[in-house]
């Protein structure tokens, strides 16, 4: 990245904003990141900007106080608050998202990195491997937000030229920070109460599969992405990406290998019908042609690995 690149990531307070920010500060220096939240977090070492990313006024104004080349939208509603207020998922998802791409059509940013989700499939589309090009119809308002959102992407690449990238990410698994109001949060959650109480009862029935991936592998993809050359990205709505699917079952049996009594019981709510829509697992050739994509992260080593950092956070405490 040129020395005179600067990154925007708004959303840092999130489960991807936290680990991507200290991601992104590592591999182009602290003094070229610059964090954003509706909220400057108690502990954060490095450039903060309390922003309200609907706020299109004070969002132009950072964007040109810090010269800012690059933005990576992260602030959303995910699938499962969005279903309890769906008008705010809608409106902050969308037009937090033309905010950037506007700013990015007036030449003011270069590069936009925008997620999208497995959320964006639906009762339609292939359960199994579902490949990147296929039909979309998607039930829940975060669904119809992401798909909106990667047509949106496409279209301002080829209208306007913008160069945004984004990936679909499966449900994602880590230790920084709490995942807030996904479906697949449960196995976020099955660690803590794990190593807590040594039980846990899960919203989704036991074989309930999703594709997943651990956080490491997700910071990879992205930032990856991100790096490519412009002439090899060939998908400009949204690269679909894979490493491991599971159920809550299939999990639990892992964690029963590092906790022996740990045990399991099954109250599937309203996220179960979400997660019934989405598939099980994911084609992504496309972004290994395009791009030499590959996950790296197993089940297996995933668990170990989240024990072994909850272990100490959670002895700490
Ligand atoms: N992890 C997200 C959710 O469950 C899907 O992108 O909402």
């Amino acid at each position: 990245m040129p020395a005179s690149e600067k990154i925007l990531v708004i959303g840092s307070s999130g489960q991807i904003g936290t680990e991507l920010t200290a991601q992104l500060q590592k591999v182009y220096g602290s003094e070229n990141v610059i964090a954003s939240d509706i909220k400057k977090p108690q502990h954060f070492s490095g450039e903060f900007e309390e922003l309200d990313v609907l706020d299109e006024k004070r969002l132009g104004e950072i964007v040109a106080k810090h010269k800012v080349s690059q933005v990576y939208l992260l602030a959303a509603l995910l699938s499962a608050t969005a279903e309890k207020n769906p008008q705010f998922a809608w409106k902050l998802n969308m037009n937090s998202l033309f905010n950037v791409l506007d700013l990015a059509k007036e030449k003011k940013i270069k590069k936009i990195y925008w997620p999208s989700s497995i959320a964006v499939f639906g009762h339609s589309t292939p359960k199994e491997n579902v490949p990147q090009f296929t039909v979309m119809d998607p039930t829940t308002v975060y669904g119809i937000s992401k798909l909106a959102g990667e047509r949106w992407c496409e279209y301002y690449f080829l209208k306007y030229g913008v160069d945004v990238r984004s990936l679909r990410y499966p449900g994602l698994i880590s230790y920084s920070s709490p995942p807030g109001g996904g479906t697949t949060d449960y196995a976020v959650d099955i660690f803590y109460k794990a190593i807590e109480t040594g039980s846990f009862q899960c919203f989704l029935k036991e074989d309930t599969v999703l594709p997943m991936m651990y956080m490491p592998d997700a910071l990879r993809a992205t930032i990856e992405l991100m790096e490519t050359e412009a002439k090899n990205i060939k998908v400009h709505s949204s690269y679909n990406i894979a490493a491991m699917s599971f159920s809550p079952k299939q999990i639990a049996d892992e964690i029963k290998k590092n906790i022996p009594g740990f045990s399991i019981s099954y109250q599937p709510d309203f996220r179960q019908n979400i997660a019934d829509s989405w598939p099980r697992s994911i084609d992504d050739s496309c972004a290994n042609q395009d791009w030499n994509w590959k996950h790296k992260i197993t089940l297996n080593d995933m668990v170990r690995d989240m024990f072994k950092h909850l272990t100490v956070a959670v002895d700490k405490k």
